[in-house]
């Protein structure tokens, strides 16, 4: 089972990490292919924790390769405090990373947009990560971009710096009442890791499609997720690239039927950071207990996530747009001890029923939940590893998860430790 991708089905935040993790020891390259430091995975081993923003979370097995595609945005100065950090912790990353001569830069001039963009836009901005993603993407598409090959040709990084920023000073100082930023800064910031680059950087398709033709497991690991996909998302509430499953295809050069098997990581329940629709919203204090159980505040920027039961309609659009062929079901643990759990089997909007998720904006925020009450249980979970661990009502829950999205559930995860996991059926054989 060469190729797999793992995917994130509602808003991010899912447990990316922690499975792909958890697969590592048997996986030989782990790429991430979309986005950038807007993810934040925390991975648990022997109860030390990890948070990783940019890096593949594979990163902590020592067998494999660590890889960032074409389709991610790089902010140098993240990789760099990354990779020290996890040396400092014994972890030697930088050693046996590679990164694709494509990949796009984000500048210290992206960050800045982000911001004050998101400041501009006032009561309708985004909720970004402010970490500027969407900007370094939006000078990908058009065409004024920084890759990192061209950390390899000082003038020409130069020229391409002082292009980018010629109409940007424009707007930094007459639209948004700001500083205009010195290209030659800029330059002279981003050239100084070139040193640190140069060797990591590889044409990582050949890589991947040889490593495939040999029979070596690669693992693309998804960050963001599906509705937060700039083409499938909650439009304009949603993140710059596409981390649907076909983003890896686009995101590290590897053709669509070279992927195996699609993995989509679903919460138990719902979890949303940032501004956008968000149906199943709760926005009482069953949602705050939820939240706290949970331990649900970003990784990334450490805002508090919003809350809700798990919502079908959310996750059967993921299966269905990304092929899932696994559901890798995670925080079972944290409904333990409810009498009733609810769960989202469709909505009402504006006076009729559907069971797919609506098709445009308007309906979306129109959408009022309709809920679906499965029995709970008291008993804590975390010592399961096999189905038959778990408590009746846990394999029912598990069950409707499978009828109400069309996926079958090959993984449960029952704490943040890495072997804190029921295997159904093996996601890689
Ligand atoms: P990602 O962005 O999809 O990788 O997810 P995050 O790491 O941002 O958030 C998931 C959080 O849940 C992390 O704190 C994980 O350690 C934790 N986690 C993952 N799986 C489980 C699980 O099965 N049970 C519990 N209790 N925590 C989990
Ligand atoms: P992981 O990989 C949750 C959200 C932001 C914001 C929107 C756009 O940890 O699941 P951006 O900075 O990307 O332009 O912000 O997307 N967002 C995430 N939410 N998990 C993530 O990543 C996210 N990455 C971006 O909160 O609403
Ligand atoms: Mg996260």
């Amino acid at each position: 089972m060469p190729a797999v991708v793992i995917i994130g089905t509602q808003w991010g935040d899912e447990g990316k990490g922690k499975a792909t993790d958890q697969l590592g020891e048997r996986v030989d390259y782990v790429v991430r292919y979309s986005g950038g430091n807007n993810a934040g995975h925390t991975i648990v081993v022997d109860g030390e924790k990890y948070a990783l923003h940019l890096l593949p979370s594979g990163i902590l097995n020592e067998r494999c390769v660590p890889v960032l595609g074409n389709g991610v945005v790089i902010d140098l100065d993240v990789l760099f405090e990354e990779i020290d950090l996890l040396a400092e912790r014994g972890v030697p990353a930088a050693s046996r990373l590679l990164i694709s001569a494509n990949a796009h830069l984000i500048t210290p001039y992206h960050r800045v947009i982000d911001k004050v963009t998101e400041r501009f836009l006032g009561k309708r901005k985004i909720g970004t990560t402010g970490r500027g993603v969407g900007p370094a993407y939006a000078d990908k598409v058009n065409r004024i971009g920084i890759r990192v090959q061209d950390l390899l040709d000082a003038s020409i990084l130069r020229q391409k710096v002082e292009a980018s920023l010629e109409q940007k000073n424009q707007m930094l100082v007459k639209v948004y009442n700001r500083p205009a930023i010195s290209p030659e800064e800029v330059s002279e910031h981003l050239l100084q890791y070139a040193e640190r680059v140069s060797p990591l950087i590889a044409d990582v398709g050949l890589v991947l499609n040889d490593a495939l033709d040999r029979g070596e497991v690669v693992l693309f690991e998804g960050a963001q997720a599906h509705h937060l996909d700039v083409d499938f998302g909650t439009y304009p509430y949603v993140t710059s690239s596409n981390p649907i499953a076909a983003g890896a295809c686009t995101g590290a050069g590897v053709g669509p039927t070279r992927l195996n098997r699609i993995i989509g990581i679903a919460k138990a329940y719902t979890t949303r950071v940032g501004e956008g629709p968000f149906p199943g919203e709760l926005l009482d204090e069953t949602g705050e207990a939820l939240r706290q159980a949970g331990g649900e505040f970003g990784t990334t920027t450490g805002r508090p996530r919003r809350c809700g039961w798990f919502d079908a309609l959310v996750v059967r659009q993921a299966v269905r747009v990304n092929a899932v062929t696994d559901l890798f079901l995670t925080k079972l643990d944290i409904l333990t001890g409810l009498e009733k759990i609810p769960v989202i089997t469709a909505y009402e909007v504006d006076g009729e029923r559907t069971e797919t998720m609506p098709m445009t904006q308007t309906e979306i925020h129109h959408a009022t939940p309709v809920y679906e009450y499965l029995e709970g249980w008291s008993e804590p979970l975390s010592a399961a590893r096999k189905l038959s661990d778990l408590p009746k009502a846990a394999r029912s829950y598990i069950e409707r998860v499978e009828e109400l999205t069309g996926a079958p559930v090959s993984g449960v995860g029952v704490g943040p430790g890495r072997e804190e996991v029921v295997v159904i059926r093996d996601l890689l054989n």
